[in-house]
């Protein structure tokens, strides 16, 4: 039985019949044979076939160093620059005046650069970071939105081996300063400012409120995105970007070769405690494990145009709208926007103008789009997609049904992509040209990767039983450690289900899943105090922490609130102390400071006050009880509780928000 904070918990899997990949999609795929599963399962050398992929200075030795586990080194001995391989080969390709970017602009501008130009914008902007003294191994922070810069600015690091850490534009400057801190960097990537439904707002105010509380000198580079829309001023170790780099213009500076677990870049991503984890990307195994997965799970050519419309802040927009697809030399589109600016169908209308081959997004996006109808995507002719995807929440059976009808017309495979931050690429998806979807379920786990679901004791359940998801076999794309703390790193994913007297070790992710006869995963939803929003992964105790800020909360208790038509929103249960009346201006204290301390994405969709919280005898909030209560749904045992009476005033409050 899944437990969480001692709750009992049966939830179930409601697959949809299985869906057969379109004939004519199947006659083109990449991988076509079945047998791909056997072999990886005989042979773990079979990832020298995503080594292939990329180009290497130095041959490894060895596909797998495992004798530290978990501290896997994935093709010790190998070396190589994730830059060149997602630029400088493509020139000798025939690739050079090949579209790498198609950047779509928020106000309907959009830009084009080619492999060349990416090239020679690339390295440019990596002379003008080393000439503000940036070294190898140096953390570079860039705290950038959609624009071309930050891919630019990404791979500038990853040439002359300094590891990136990309902060989501849309964070706080509380949540800038704290990732700065904890990766010791120095040097810092941002913009004027970004918008956010239409309107501009000053990214670069945030920037200098974080550095104020960053307690080392840091060299800024500023991109005017804006101009004389948004003036700003240059402190002292500010830099404007243009400036700087026309000071490099034409300079070439070569590839560093990186170690194979070398760190490429860092990643923060929200664990179950207030503190953000940074997780570590090696350069050999992550990038091999990108373009591995971009080729057999997206279909991907180099002569495809794809587009994932995720932001290149979170860990899908760096696998799969960067180093994925450019390492393979396809076309990667940027879309700056939001999907119903200026209108409802500005996604199809990029889809249609830019002939896009193979297109990735969220659950909550279709869900929005089948709110609005059918008709957004029929004013468009979309024939030029061959494959759609879908990540971050699970997808239920009737999304599936209507991106897989009103944007694939039938005739595109729709994968279903579970993974996290921590695993670096997919890993339980169907392979599109291989295996039958089934709407709602992710799928198998993909060849060589043994994802299996676990009881309490580790034990596998049976099959449709729910349990936790598990990883048991190391795979080129996975985190390497946590920043500076190999300790939390096992704590976090490897204590709880591995047996090292046994030399067992066992990946936990976080999730709860369950498994049917044909081995396809259907997910459940976390079972830690980790909560999925729009694609966004929050800490809930990181919101509570915000909200104890407030003067007068004496209780706060933030779980998601899920429902079909809307996916999960925040749900903040807060009581005030005595002499503390649950006003609108204590709501509007809790929603501000919540913003500084994450950002609007944790903004809640509900603040309930109450002047208890459902309590165990023991004084154990019920958190699951909260959740149920959030997400309208019927509520399971109260007999637990020291205080049932407090449930019914809770729900109506609930209600009335
Ligand atoms: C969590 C990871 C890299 C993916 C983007 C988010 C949830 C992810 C699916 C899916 C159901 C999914 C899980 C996972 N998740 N994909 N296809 N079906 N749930 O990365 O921010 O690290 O979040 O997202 O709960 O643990 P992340």
């Amino acid at each position: 039985m899944v437990q969480r904070s001692g709750e009992n918990r049966t939830v179930q899997s409601s697959a949809g019949s299985p869906t057969p990949p379109p004939a004519e999609f199947v006659e083109q795929a990449n991988v076509t044979d079945e047998g791909i599963y056997e072999e990886f399962e005989e042979r773990p050398e079979c990832w020298e076939r995503a080594a292939t992929l990329v180009e290497w200075d130095r041959e490894y030795d060895a596909i797998i160093d495992d004798d530290d586990p978990p501290f896997y080194r994935w093709f010790p001995g190998g070396q190589l620059n994730a830059s060149y391989n997602c630029l400088d080969r493509h020139l000798e390709d025939g690739r050079k005046n090949h579209a790498a970017i198609w950047w779509e602009g928020k106000q309907g501008e959009s830009e084009t650069y080619t492999y060349r130009e990416l090239y020679v914008a690339v390295n440019e902007f990596a002379a003008a970071l080393q000439s503000l003294g940036v070294e190898e191994d140096d953390v570079v922070t860039i705290y950038l939105p959609m624009i071309p810069e930050l891919p630019i600015a990404m791979l500038a690091c990853a040439r002359i081996g300094a590891p990136h850490s990309v902060v989501f534009a849309g964070l706080s400057a509380d949540a800038l300063a704290t990732r700065m801190d904890a990766a010791d960097s120095e040097y810092l990537v941002t913009a004027d400012g970004y918008y956010r439904r239409g309107n501009a707002f000053n990214q670069k105010s945030k920037a200098d409120n974080a550095l104020i509380s960053v307690g080392r000198d840091v060299s800024t580079v500023v991109v005017d995105r804006f101009g004389d829309d948004l003036p700003h001023v240059l402190n002292e170790g500010q830099y404007d970007y243009h400036d700087l780099v026309a000071g490099h213009t034409g300079e070439t500076v070569p590839p560093v070769s990186r170690d194979a677990d070398d760190m490429l870049f860092l990643m923060y991503t929200s664990g179950t405690t207030g503190e953000p984890k940074g997780v570590v990307h090696t350069t050999g195994g992550y990038l091999a494990y990108a373009a591995w997965t971009a080729r057999t799970v997206f279909d991907l050519e180099p002569e495809d145009t794809y587009w994932c419309s995720a932001d290149i802040g979170w860990i899908t927009g760096h696998t799969y709208i960067v180093y994925g697809p450019l390492a393979l030399g396809s076309t990667t589109v940027i879309y700056e926007g939001t999907p119903d600016y200026p209108e409802r169908d500005r996604l199809w209308e990029i889809v249609e103008r830019n002939a896009v081959d193979v297109f990735y997004t969220a659950p909550t996006t279709i869900q929005a789009f089948m709110k609005w109808g059918p008709e957004y995507p029929e004013r468009h002719d979309l024939s030029s997609l061959r494959l759609l995807g879908s990540v971050g929440e699970p997808i239920s059976p009737r999304p599936w049904q209507w991106y897989y009808d009103h944007v694939g017309d039938g005739a595109c495979p729709v994968v279903d992509t579970w993974w996290q931050t921590e695993t670096g690429g997919v890993t339980v998806t169907t392979l599109p040209g291989v295996k039958p979807m089934k709407p709602g379920s992710a799928g198998p786990p993909l060849p060589g990767i043994d994802a299996r679901v676990v009881d309490d004791d580790g034990e596998e359940v049976d099959p449709g039983q729910p349990g936790y998801l598990t990883l048991h076999r190391p795979w080129p794309g996975m985190a390497k450690t946590l920043y500076d703390d190999d300790e939390k790193y096992l704590a976090e994913y490897w204590q709880r289900f591995s047996d090292p007297e046994a030399d067992e070790w066992v990946y936990f992710s976080g999730d709860a899943a369950s498994v049917d006869e044909d081995g396809y995963v259907t997910i459940l939803g976390r079972v830690d105090d980790v909560i999925n929003v729009a694609g966004h992964r929050l800490s809930t105790m990181e919101i509570e922490s915000a909200i104890l800020g407030v003067e007068g909360i004496a209780e706060a208790a933030v779980v998601g609130g899920t429902d079909p038509a809307n996916g999960t929103e925040v749900y903040a249960y807060v009581s005030t102390e005595n002499d503390h009346a649950p006003d609108q201006a204590v709501r509007e204290r809790i929603t501000s400071s919540i913003e500084t301390a994450i950002g609007p994405i944790a903004t809640p969709e509900a603040v309930v006050f109450t002047p208890d919280l459902p309590k165990t005898r023991s004084g154990k909030i019920m958190r699951r009880l909260l959740e149920d209560i959030a997400s309208g749904d019927e509520l399971g045992d109260t007999s637990a509780l020291r205080n049932p009476e407090i449930v019914g005033e809770i729900q109506a409050a609930t209600r009335d928000e």
